[in-house]
């Protein structure tokens, strides 16, 4: 019989996660009902929301229950199906969380979605074409609306959100420069990802010298900034900006 490893949540971290904060268990694959669909889980996202998600208290989703199966978007293939619209074999996006396998009511709405792979590699579902690339094209092409020629600044470049951002500002015409923490980033966000320029904040001690970085960069201000650390940076980009830009806040 295969197992089921899965990681739970055991107590709410105080500051940065830990692996205290986590157990490991074993539990025995379930056996599925009329409507389900077991999915053997091959890739797991990993995104932000999950540290708010581990504090209890008011926000817009409900807290991660403690002793329970840590929540988290998945990709995996359908093992086994008691549905008629899902076969053994099927790639399948959903929320199965941090566990190899999950048991989904197949019958409830945005529960599970079956993706194509022929095009697109399973694992793009949790990124570029998942949540996080819908999250950047959304803001971009909704809020930034940027123009041929206009200069587009983007803040967690080298992210899942940033680097889709990126990417998308280039093809529709922009000069588009990241910021990003550390030399190695800055590198994969100027010559993987083809952006005009990369600011490593963590090089700049103060808001002046981030400043500077940032007026060399844009020569002609900023036109649309799309915004995700909030901070420094933000602060640092605003009074960049020119007449009338648009700024995204993730
Ligand atoms: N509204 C929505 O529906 C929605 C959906 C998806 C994401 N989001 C938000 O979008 C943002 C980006 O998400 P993502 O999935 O792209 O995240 P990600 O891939 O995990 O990247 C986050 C990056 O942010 C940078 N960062 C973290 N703390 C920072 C700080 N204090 N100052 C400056 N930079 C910091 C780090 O990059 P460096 O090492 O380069 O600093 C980190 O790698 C997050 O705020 C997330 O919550 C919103």
């Amino acid at each position: 019989m295969p197992i089921n490893q899965q990681i739970i949540l055991k107590s709410r971290p105080q500051g940065k996660a830990t692996v205290d904060n986590f157990e490991m268990r074993e539990a025995a694959v379930p056996v599925i009902k009329a409507g389900q669909v077991l999915v053997r889980h091959q890739f797991l996202s990993l995104d932000p929301y999950m540290r708010g998600r581990m504090n209890e208290g008011k926000s817009y989703a409900a807290a991660q229950p403690l002793d329970s199966v840590m929540i988290g978007g998945t990709v995996g293939v359908v093992e086994a199906s008691a549905h008629e619209n899902f076969q053994p074999g099927d790639t399948v996006v959903g929320m199965g969380g941090w566990q190899t396998y999950s048991v989904v009511d197949a019958n409830e709405p945005g529960a599970i979605r079956k993706v194509s792979t022929s095009h697109v590699p399973a694992s793009a579902y949790l990124g570029p074409v998942g949540m996080p690339g819908v999250t950047g094209w959304m803001g971009l092409t909704q809020i930034c609306k940027p123009k041929a020629g206009e200069t587009l600044v983007v803040s967690a470049a080298s992210g899942a959100v940033g680097s889709v951002v990126g990417q998308l500002g280039k093809s529709m015409g922009c000069r588009v420069v990241g910021i990003a923490g550390g030399a190695e980033k800055c590198r994969y966000v100027t010559q993987d990802l083809g952006f005009d320029a990369c600011i490593d904040y963590k090089a700049h001690a103060d808001s002046k010298s981030l400043y500077g970085a940032l007026k060399a960069a844009t020569p002609d201000g900023v036109d649309a900034y799309f915004e995700n650390v909030g901070g420094i940076i933000m602060d640092t980009v605003l009074a960049r900006t020119n007449p009338f830009a648009r700024i995204a806040t993730a």
